[in-house]
């Protein structure tokens, strides 16, 4: 008998021969792409060892925290992870300049290194508040072209050239950092999902041509939030909660990881839908999750799976960003249930009629 768990899986391709195989359809790509996204590989597979030994190791485990640009608490492997990604990927001449979570300003490829013609956007360790409790976070990220005259070194690259629309992008994924690791990539034809096989150290496509299921009867959204939804929302939840008593007629169930990357791939192996809103707690945000760094790539996966993501009012790729850090609702997934939320997003009269739901009234499930 074959012993899968000391063999390599010497039949499944690794992800660079996958993407050698990709750029055979662009024989005028030099492997710039290519390049930067063995970079990518490269980083998420130092993260995940990083993580593998962090209650072992006190410069890791520490969680004292510091306060990052958004105002949230960052924590030492945070601020690890973001190094392990420009250092893996400043060095190979494919790169201008890198935005992340973690970093208020752009990071500039420096001078006394190669420059490229590629713009990175990252978060190097989402659901990072997962840490501690030893539970799923990853690592997420989007490639952009630099604008011509930045690539051909007539004026400096700027914050406002990372301000592409999400339908820009070149390519996006995320690794997970679960019971194993995962890279899930698109570069615009398809979603494929590579785990990390340790005997090699390679990813190996184990998920090709990943699927969101068009229809489901799974939902995930921080119920704790429910007094600051907009009506459209609290009515979809409404009907999901009412089951099969309600329109919808069949049961749901509700999953909450606060990390978005889980749900993200949750639901492009099983189909769902996740919703993190806009909404009214904190009104001079348009919501809570990033839009350069978590919502695009989001984005252009679930689209390239037959997915859909969308404000509720359109599609996250249309949007045009206004600063790096920018905020936004985001409602991805199976793209039954998107269109749906988004039909209830477009009836004005919904939104009104909604606030009386006996769910969302005075002695309601979920009380305004
Ligand atoms: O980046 C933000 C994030 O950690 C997401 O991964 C996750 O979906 C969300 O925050 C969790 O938010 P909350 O703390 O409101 O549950």
């Amino acid at each position: 008998m074959k012993n899968n768990f000391t063999m390599s899986n010497w039949e499944l391709p690794t992800l660079a021969q996958y993407l050698i195989e990709e750029r055979r359809r662009y024989p005028e790509s030099i492997g710039e792409l290519n390049s930067l996204l063995l970079d990518i590989g490269c980083a998420c597979k130092v993260i995940s060892k990083m993580l593998g030994y962090m209650s072992l190791c006190t410069e890791l485990s520490d969680v004292s925290t510091e306060i990052n640009v958004q105002g949230e608490s960052q924590k030492a492997l945070d601020v690890l992870s973001n190094e392990t990604f420009i250092e893996a990927t400043q060095r190979s001449g494919n790169l201008v300049a890198i935005v992340s979570e973690e970093m208020e300003e752009p990071y500039v490829i420096p001078k006394n290194l190669a420059q490229g013609k590629y713009l990175l956007v990252h978060d190097p360790l989402d659901g990072s508040s997962n840490i501690d409790v030893n539970a799923g976070v990853g690592s997420i990220f989007s490639v952009f072209r630099a604008p011509e005259d930045v690539i051909e070194g007539r004026r400096p690259v700027s914050k406002e050239d990372f301000l592409q629309p999400g339908k820009q992008q070149i390519a996006a994924g995320y690794a997970i950092y679960g019971p194993s690791t995962m890279l899930v990539l698109t570069v615009g034809r398809g979603v494929h999902g590579f785990t990390l096989e340790p005997y090699t150290g390679e990813f190996r496509l184990t998920h090709p041509n990943m699927q969101v299921h068009k229809a489901t009867n799974e939902f995930a959204i921080n119920a704790s939030n429910s007094r600051f939804w907009e009506a459209p929302v609290k009515r979809y939840i409404d009907e999901c909660l009412s089951g099969s008593l309600g329109p919808r007629g069949k049961d749901f169930n509700m999953r909450w990881v606060a990390s978005m990357v889980a749900e993200a791939h949750r639901i492009l192996i099983r189909g769902g839908v996740f919703m993190y809103p806009r909404d009214s707690k904190n009104p001079e945000k348009q919501g809570r999750l990033r839009l350069l760094y978590e919502a695009s790539p989001i984005a252009m996966l679930m689209e390239n799976a037959g997915g859909m993501c969308s404000t509720g009012y359109g599609p996250i790729h249309d949007v045009e960003p206004e600063q790096v850090h920018q905020r936004i609702g985001v409602i991805f997934g199976s793209a039954e249930e998107v269109s749906l939320i988004e039909s209830y997003h477009h009836n004005t009269e919904d939104q009104s009629s909604y606030e009386e739901s006996p769910l969302f009234a005075v002695r309601g499930l979920f009380r305004k």
